[in-house]
């Protein structure tokens, strides 16, 4: 589980590239999902979108702390014209980021970077919001 600070800053740029990633996603999701049944998902998956962008400004920030340089890359984006099958892409990336930011925050508490942990910690908080979410919307 112990990292150096160099392969946790790389390790956080993988991270910031799927937060941009996940809030285009979300964007495009919104924008193209239909149906009166869907309204109130549709509202969530802009606030998702928007919760995204923090996370991205964080972990920008937290990068730039330790001396690193934030990526401009961005992750892989999935869509679909069937809206069950985006909000299915929507919480596979959510569950992904989850198990991503629980061993980023263990990295982090092995190299003491306790203030690293803690923005890693809301982060987590955020996503697993947004997986309930999802799962909600899903009838999961
Ligand atoms: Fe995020
Ligand atoms: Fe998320």
């Amino acid at each position: 589980m112990q990292v150096t600070t160099e392969k946790l800053i790389e390790l956080l740029n993988h991270d910031l590239e799927l937060e941009y990633s996940a809030a285009i996603q979300y964007i495009n999701h919104a924008a193209v999902m239909t149906g009166a049944a869907y309204g109130d998902i549709i509202k969530e998956l802009k606030i998702h979108a928007n919760e995204e962008i923090q996370h991205a400004m964080i972990l920008a920030d937290q990068i730039d702390y330790l001396s690193g340089l934030p990526t401009v890359k961005v992750g892989e984006i999935k869509t679909s014209k069937e809206n069950e099958t985006m909000l299915k892409q929507d919480l596979a990336g959510e569950e992904d980021a989850i198990r991503r930011y629980k061993v980023r925050i263990e990295q982090a508490e092995a190299l003491k970077e306790f203030a690293l942990a803690q923005q890693l910690r809301t982060i987590l908080a955020t996503e697993q919001e947004h997986a309930m979410d999802l799962k909600q919307a899903l009838g999961q």
